[in-house]
């Protein structure tokens, strides 16, 4: 496998190759986008500072996993994940950690390569604790069940049309201006019935 397959995406390398000096700029996903579009998803403390690998340029943040919501098939036998790795300089969307508080969860949407979670600027990284209690249920285990069927289709210029019923067509970026809607905070894109996705309201269920 690529060892540099995260950054290979299409917007990624144009971002590399265009602006090479600014920094990288992404479009934010909604939730169960990123959860889908995931090979792993965790939640987990950041717990060392960053190590700069001077030949690959990538450097290397110690975590310690407290949970695992997405990758069991794909991580297999290395069930524990102990670094993150990520481009040393934003310029090519490299993540930086800000927050200094070690005890703090964050929920973290990465990619999978030989073993090694990657992660962007443009990843999904969010303190457990700013999320909305629709969307920790919904990393939990609401999303997953749209990821086969179901499109969180973005619409950000008046008019959106839906192009199939497996669409729901998330308008927050036009409303508000931002990924922080109603939509992303309290519903998820889930089949109704066979070919037919709509957006759904997460509320915790009793077990
Ligand atoms: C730094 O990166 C190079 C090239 O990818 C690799 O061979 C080497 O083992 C890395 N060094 C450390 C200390 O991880
Ligand atoms: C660090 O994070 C923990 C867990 O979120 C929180 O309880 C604590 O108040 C934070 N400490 C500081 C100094 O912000």
């Amino acid at each position: 496998m690529d060892p540099f397959a995260p950054l290979t995406s299409g917007i990624l390398l144009l971002l590399w190759l265009t602006a090479p000096s600014r920094a990288c700029t992404c479009v934010p996903p909604h939730p169960q986008t990123a959860f889908c579009s995931s090979d792993l998803v965790i939640r987990a403390k950041f717990v060392g500072t960053a190590e700069v690998n001077q030949t690959s340029l990538y450097q290397r943040y110690e975590i310690k996993m407290t949970k695992m919501f997405k990758g069991f098939n794909a991580l297999g036998d290395a069930s524990d994940i102990r670094f993150i790795y990520t481009a040393a300089m934003e310029s090519v969307c490299g993540y930086f950690h800000r927050s200094q508080n070690r005890s703090e969860e964050f929920l973290i949407a990465g990619q999978l390569s030989n073993g090694n979670l990657y992660i962007t600027t443009c990843s999904f990284v969010a303190p457990w604790n700013s999320l909305s209690s629709a969307q920790r249920q919904g990393f939990t285990k609401t999303y997953a069940a749209g990821c086969e069927e179901c499109t969180v289709f973005p619409c950000s210029s008046i008019p959106c049309k839906l192009q199939s019923d497996t669409h729901c067509l998330w308008t927050d970026q036009l409303l508000t201006g931002s990924d922080k809607g109603f939509q992303s905070r309290h519903l998820a894109c889930l089949p109704r019935e066979p070919g037919m996705c709509t957006w759904q309201s997460l509320r915790p269920r009793m077990a």
